[in-house]
């Protein structure tokens, strides 16, 4: 079996000093952690994340990417820079990328494919939102984000995907036990059917914090977590990480 991932989203939050200190304390204390970490902090944090995390095996990556390396598109990220940063990741359609940047599903296939053909593992995120939970559509929204935002991806290179149903995010309102386990069978069997390969991991992300890790990271086809506030404490991510 894979080793868990746990990853850290850190969204619009620390300064290149907090992102310094955060790391020193971690290194203090993370001794003897299974499972695999990934830091998403932000762009203008890179350098800083970049320097912490030189030589020492963790991993990091990018919030957002553009699926061009240069040209005129001001105010993107490159991935190639982030490939030279030391990253090797990128979340790929976070729900706050699709709501409030406006993110399609069409763009999202083309930052997947762009990713994996520089070498770095998109991590994708899909969700769906209360109402469309609330009108039994779950599992069809989760199969057209699949679909489309996979349409361009290489199944022989890495890639993973996050569940993260966008009522639990930031809310404190995690998703059942049953829910959860039902939403991330139901993505592992879509990927069988899109041709991908039965060990892409699938994490869970929503107010995920040590009092649910524990139960949410038995489940079945839960191989890790995609942590928002609580991953921007190291006791606390440690916390999630340990359980
Ligand atoms: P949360 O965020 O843990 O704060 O709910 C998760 C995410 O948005 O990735």
């Amino acid at each position: 079996m894979n080793q868990k991932i746990y990853a850290a989203n850190w969204k619009l939050h620390k300064s290149p000093r907090e992102t310094r200190a955060f790391f020193e304390q971690w290194r203090d204390k993370v001794s003897g952690l299974k499972g695999q970490v990934v830091f998403f902090p932000t762009a203008l944090c890179m350098e800083a994340t970049w320097q912490a995390l030189s030589g020492s095996g963790i991993q990091f990556g990018a919030q957002n990417v553009y699926f061009e390396d240069q040209g005129a598109f001001t105010g993107e990220n490159s991935p190639m820079v982030l490939k030279e940063m030391g990253a090797r990741w990128a979340l790929v359609g976070h729900s706050e990328r699709r709501a409030i940047f406006a993110e399609s599903d069409a763009l999202l296939a083309k930052k997947v494919r762009k990713l994996q053909d520089l070498g770095l593992t998109p991590m994708l995120c899909i969700g769906e939102l209360l109402k469309e939970r609330e009108a039994n559509q779950t599992n069809e929204v989760l199969r057209k984000q699949l679909a489309e935002d996979l349409s361009l991806a290489d199944k022989t290179k890495p890639l993973a995907i996050a569940y993260e149903p966008v009522w639990a995010i930031g809310t404190g309102k995690v998703a059942g036990p049953q829910q959860v386990q039902e939403a991330h069978a139901f993505i592992y069997q879509e990927l069988q059917k899109l041709g991908f390969a039965a060990t892409t991991p699938i994490l869970y992300g929503g107010s995920v914090k040590a009092d649910n890790a524990g139960t949410l990271i038995a489940i079945p086809h839960v191989d890790g977590f995609l942590v928002g506030g609580a991953s921007l404490d190291v006791d606390r991510f440690l916390a999630i990480a340990r359980a």
